[in-house]
């Protein structure tokens, strides 16, 4: 079991509203990861799910139960934190076996679930051992079996993996990820990194300012996004954007013009967009060609161009001064300060509109449900 329902929840410090009223469902075994820039409120969110901050307004339900009094221990939640606070004098078995030590448990049942946790965490060559003799891997791993024997219905993670260095983050991302499959539980993770929300993710949820953004599969958010925020914080290299004028529109597509008089075409339900609206176009770095034979559109000069082996990420300035970033394959005829044409197809663009609010896109996501 692990289903929760969040209904106008909301926190306010003083009189500063960080959260304001969210509504949002977990279900059971759902693997729900939430993103979003430094200040945005996803430890809040984190913290009033696992009660140990109060709610200003709304419930939160756990299973069918309003928990909004109900003290952390009893939420069926466990939590692990960015800093895992191991007990440097105790061994790797009674660093695991503490929580259930407070609760008295009885030493078979001990025993039992910090074997089982030391299998699934691949530990258990190191039971004897101190925090002091682990990789920082290995230690974040006994965080989290200390997380596990309590048996939660929720597992909450509060950036569990931003101390460990790169190598290491990509192997506990794939650790945890299979953790999550051998487990069921739900889990609710949070992290400012995108590629981790990508890559473990059942369902993102996007905050930004104490506010859900967008809410949906890592692919949905990937290919279409709500507004101009979610396409630039999901995706790496970050989504390039471009200042255009609305040339003509219809149900079929956009016909913009860029700052130079260049013209494209996008691929997005045309909505009251009207000729001479001031609109941007999205483009990602991938979806941009360099050369060939289309190469009418876009001029850029690249400054930088970073050589990969398999791919090619090339810095350009687009003829308005935009910044704008293209991944190539690795064999990409450029140079620095040689102009080269970049195109894209009408159905890889994105619009914006108004306060960034994405035009429908052309995109057949039923595309995507054979690979979930
Ligand atoms: N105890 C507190 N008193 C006052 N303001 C707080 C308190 N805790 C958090 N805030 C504010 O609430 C906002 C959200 O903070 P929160 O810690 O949830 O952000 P976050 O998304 O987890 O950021 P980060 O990625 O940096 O960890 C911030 O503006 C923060 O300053
Ligand atoms: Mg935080």
């Amino acid at each position: 079991m692990g289903h929760l329902i969040l209904s106008g929840v909301s926190k306010s410090f003083g009189s500063a509203e960080v959260i304001k009223p969210t509504d949002l469902e977990i279900v059971d075994g759902e693997f729900t990861v939430f993103v979003g820039p430094s200040g945005c409120g996803k430890s809040t969110m984190l913290r009033m799910i696992a009660g140990l901050e109060e709610i200003t307004s709304g419930t939160i339900e756990i299973d069918g139960k309003v928990v909004n009094n109900l003290a952390p221990v009893k939420r069926g939640i466990s939590m692990v934190f960015q800093s895992y606070a191991l007990y440097p004098h105790m061994s790797v078995y009674e660093n695991i076996a503490f929580p259930l030590r407070v609760a008295r448990e009885k030493q078979p049942e001990v025993d039992r679930l910090v074997n089982r946790a030391a299998e699934v965490l691949k530990l258990t060559d190191r039971l004897k051992h101190r925090p002091g003799e682990l990789s920082g891997g290995q230690r974040q791993r006994v965080a989290i079996g200390r997380a596990i024997v309590r048996e939660p219905s929720v597992f909450l993670f509060d950036e569990p993996l931003s101390n460990l260095d790169a190598a290491l983050r990509a192997e506990m991302r794939v650790e945890l990820s299979r953790l999550h499959s051998k487990l069921g539980n739900t889990m609710i993770y949070v992290t400012h990194d995108q590629i981790e929300a990508m890559t473990m993710a059942d369902k993102i949820v996007v905050l930004r300012d104490g506010r859900i953004e967008q809410v949906g599969s890592p692919l949905e958010l990937y290919h279409k996004p709500n507004n101009r925020f979610v396409a630039g914080f999901i995706g790496n290299p970050n989504m390039n954007f471009l200042p255009v004028t609305c040339k003509s529109a219809d149900p079929e597509g956009v016909r913009v013009t860029f700052a130079d008089g260049s013209e494209a075409v996008v691929a997005v339900d045309c909505g009251d967009a009207r000729p001479g609206d001031k609109l941007e176009l999205g483009i990602r770095p991938d979806a941009l060609r360099i050369g060939g034979d289309d190469a009418a559109g876009l001029k850029l000069v690249p400054e930088v161009v970073e050589r990969l082996g398999n791919q090619t990420v090339i810095y350009a300035i687009a003829p308005d001064g935009t910044p704008l970033c293209v991944v190539g394959d690795g064999f990409a005829e450029v140079r620095p300060g040689q102009q080269v044409a970049a195109s894209f197809a009408p159905a890889d663009a994105h619009l914006f509109g108004k306060d960034g609010a994405a035009f429908a896109r052309n995109f057949d996501l039923s595309r995507l449900d054979r690979l979930a």
